[in-house]
């Protein structure tokens, strides 16, 4: 199965965001990964629903929206509103995670959850069937251009497993530190969706940075 490349737009130029997405959308890349951070469940702040409606009117690719924000709920339908194909939100900020699954599909968005470095598997386990992403964290989540956490490989095998035992069809997206170097050995550990940020927008060509990603990606099928 072909791994799906999402470039990250967390590391292109804001102000150039147009150009950055369609250079690496005439790359091949699958989807464009949007970091949406509210200061409070991440020390950081990024963009909200009107840039991911602006992005939806320049390119034709899926919008992959990771919201790193607390109350995720309150936000979901302007999220899916604004254009946003998957929605993901995280499993430490979500207190009711079945019922924003299921609201997320709802409002015709595929659902998604990610889990911090430090939240065990266990925790999405009884919700596998309501999801369609599971995004593993590779670094803890804030900031792009972090280093890639080696146990991250063990958990991608896990969740892997978990799916196959709880016969989820979910997708499990990589974020965080994912490159040249370590590409193969996520594919090989069952991750299906890449997401490089630094690694694609953080090099002077991110069309090529995109092709390359997935040529190394393809070498652990
Ligand atoms: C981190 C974000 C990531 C980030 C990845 O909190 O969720 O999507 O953009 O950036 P890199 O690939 O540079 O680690
Ligand atoms: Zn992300």
């Amino acid at each position: 199965m072909s791994v799906l490349i999402a470039p990250s737009i967390l590391a292109a130029d804001f102000a150039r965001l147009a150009d950055a997405v369609a250079e690496v959308e005439a790359a091949g890349a699958d989807q464009i990964h949007v970091d949406v951070m509210d200061g409070h469940f991440v020390p950081n702040i990024t963009v909200g629903p009107p840039v991911v409606a602006a992005l939806r009117k320049v390119t034709a690719l899926p919008l992959d929206v990771h919201l790193m924000i607390a109350e995720p709920d309150r936000y979901l339908e302007a999220f899916a509103s604004a254009g946003a194909s998957i929605i993901t939100v995280h499993a430490e900020a979500a207190t009711h995670l079945h019922r924003t699954l299921a609201r997320i599909r709802q409002l015709g968005a595929k659902a998604g959850v990610a889990v911090n470095p430090a939240t065990p598997l266990d925790h999405v386990r009884e919700v596998a069937a309501e999801f369609d992403v599971l995004l593993i964290m590779s670094v803890n989540p804030g900031f792009g251009g972090q280093s890639f956490i080696p146990r991250s490989v063990a958990k991608i095998a896990a969740a892997k497993s978990l799916l196959t035992e709880a016969k989820g069809r979910a997708d499990i997206e990589v974020d965080g530190g994912v490159d040249l170097t370590n590409a193969a050995s996520l594919v090989r550990a069952g991750a299906t969706m890449l997401v490089a940020g630094v690694s694609i927008f953080g090099t002077p060509n991110a069309g090529d940075a995109t092709r390359a990603l997935r040529k190394a990606a393809g070498a652990g099928n």
